[in-house]
């Protein structure tokens, strides 16, 4: 993604920055802020996980649960007791991960058009997150508890929903009765199964979900909350009591900011910062909307129905459905507000392959503002405008690193929508019509723009996915590089190491001949 010029650029820039030095320990795969939203996930697996077994073995009376979370804590502490460690930390982690997922997103312009929904969706996770928190520090029954159970409740009663205020239910030992306490288990259970269901929603219209991040990354964080665990095990201040005031308790910063909040500026204007704050993540979608660009179209004629592009869509913005020009067979239907003009599809048809001998190159899916025909056709025309040792065509991508920068007279770039637009027959054109080597400018691992087409053209150049670049084709000609929008200056060194390499390859007409000659009936 480029940087931009406005108020998300100043938070672009230093989140894409922390982003390629985390690359530099991590490597794209296991980048943690890379996959935010697959490590949200497996968090709060932690937090269900651990939170059924201490719901199993506390006792939830109110006179009971303290001294119950009590002896987990310190005579199971090997098993029990770090358990409601991972508990706790788990959910700070899942709050500060979300946070960060949150800002990510938004910093990369991802909230409006095909992303109006999953930004939409996001929204109630965040008030479903903070409630699920809070509930949970009440069950312990400890100072803590009190302290918080007392400030939400009066800042409920800022609200004019209730008709006596309810903060006086805890003010008195005789309120909180066990069916009272039972309640707030209900709900610590009740709202944690909401957000799961408002997880799943909320990933609906994206295909291929990261649902958990690699198994490296999944191993480090649960090691890095052990260790955490035990040099600091999570536990109770002194148990609750009704008839004192709570004294000063220790505060969790990642869910229980809301009180110290409250008490700083009072109940009207913390509502006032809530309220503000959602209106504003729902407005965002529609301000300053921009004009989206064309959509996918498909071509009756030219599919077959073979589904490869439904598949590698990464907004599931293709269905199946009856061709109506062919029986039995299937045609692929776009659906524009899904659409997020990638060009993916474009790159996973059969049909737009440029060997094709049709003077008007009509492919099965195509982008109106890049088809396959103007793509072959200003691919020949650099190329039969390319001079030098070493012919080399470039491949780049609108949202990586600027490959036009490169372009000279012994190079050609080609800018694509999104690289996954890239049909792998493309590179093999490029080879047998006159360059000297292919480089591909993909951007970095995990951080394409549109979720896969990093990982569907490597997979397509490396023959592991459909439509596979073919086996027949000298791999040395072939370079691929992964590259972020910051990157140009390792772009442009890329080309060079490429160029040294090709130089010390025999003629790239020797190279191909045995090729050549084996698919001669081609152009
Ligand atoms: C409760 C914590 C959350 C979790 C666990 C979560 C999880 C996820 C996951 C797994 C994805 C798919 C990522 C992928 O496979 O590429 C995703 C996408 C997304 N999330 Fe969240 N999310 C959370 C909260 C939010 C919030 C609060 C917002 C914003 C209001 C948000 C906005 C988005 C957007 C816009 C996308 C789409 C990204 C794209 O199209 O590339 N999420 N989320
Ligand atoms: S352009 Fe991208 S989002 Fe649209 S249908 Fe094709 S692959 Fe799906
Ligand atoms: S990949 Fe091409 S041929 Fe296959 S279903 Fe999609 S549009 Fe049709």
């Amino acid at each position: 993604m480029r940087a931009e010029t406005s108020f998300r650029g100043i938070i672009q820039r230093p989140f894409q920055r922390c982003e390629e030095t985390f690359d530099l320990f991590f490597g794209g795969r296991h980048n943690p802020l890379r996959h935010l939203g697959a490590l949200g996930m497996f968090l709060l697996w932690i937090v269900v996980g651990s939170g059924i077994y201490l719901y199993i073995v506390i006792d939830t009376g109110v006179a009971q649960v303290h001294e119950s979370i009590g002896t987990i804590t310190r005579e199971h502490w090997y098993f029990g007791g770090i358990l409601r460690s991972l508990h706790r930390y788990a959910s700070d982690a899942f709050m500060l991960v979300m946070g960060l997922h949150l800002v990510r997103e938004y910093a990369y312009g991802r909230y409006t058009g095909f992303r109006f929904y999953s930004w939409i969706t996001g929204v109630p996770l965040i008030w479903l997150a903070f409630a699920s928190g809070i509930g949970g520090y009440w069950i312990v029954w400890d100072q803590l508890a009190q302290f918080s159970a007392i400030a939400t409740t009066e800042l409920l009663d800022w609200l004019p929903i209730f008709s006596e205020p309810s903060a006086r239910n805890f003010l008195t030992p005789e309120s909180v009765s066990d069916r009272f306490f039972t309640l707030l288990v209900f709900i610590h259970i009740g709202l944690p199964i909401l957000l799961l269901a408002a997880l799943w929603t909320h990933v609906q219209r994206i295909a291929h979900v990261d649902h958990l991040p690699s198994r490296s990354l999944m191993l480090g964080s649960t090691a890095a909350l052990l260790v955490l665990s035990l040099i600091r095990p999570a536990l109770s201040d002194a148990p609750a009591n009704l008839a004192v005031v709570p004294a000063e308790t220790r505060l969790d910063w990642f869910i229980l900011f809301l009180h110290p909040l409250t008490d700083l500026a009072g109940p009207g204007i913390t509502w006032g910062l809530l309220f503000g704050f959602t209106a504003l993540l729902l407005a965002l979608p529609f301000l300053g909307r921009s004009r989206q660009p064309a959509v996918a179209a498909v071509d009756p004629a030219n599919c077959n129905g073979c589904s490869r592009c439904q598949v590698d869509c990464p907004y599931a913005a293709i269905t199946m459905a009856p061709h109506p020009q062919r029986d039995g067979y299937r045609i692929a239907i776009v659906d524009e507000g899904l659409c997020a003009s990638c060009g993916i599809c474009a790159g996973s048809c059969p049909s737009s392959t440029p060997f094709r001998s049709q003077e008007r190159l009509v492919t099965g899916i195509d982008m109106p503002q890049l088809p396959v025909d103007s793509l072959r056709a200003e691919l020949e025309a650099r190329l039969a405008d390319l001079r030098g040792e070493t012919r080399v065509v470039v491949f780049g991508c609108a949202q990586g690193a600027r490959a036009e920068t490169l372009a000279g007279p012994d190079t050609a770039v080609l800018e694509l929508l999104c690289v996954g637009m890239l049909p792998p027959s493309f590179v093999e054109y490029a080879l047998r019509t006159g360059a000297d080597g292919v480089m591909v400018a993909s951007c970095r691992q995990g951080g394409c723009d549109y979720r896969l087409g990093e990982r569907w053209t490597i997979e397509r150049l490396t023959r592991q996915r459909e439509p596979a670049l073919r086996g027949r084709i000298p791999a040395e000609r072939l370079d691929a590089v992964f590259v972020s929008a910051n990157d140009d200056r390792a772009l442009a060194e890329a080309l060079e190491k490429f160029r040294t390499r090709l130089r010390s390859l025999p003629a790239a007409g020797e190279t191909l001949q045995p090729y050549l000659r084996r698919t001669s009936h081609h152009a």
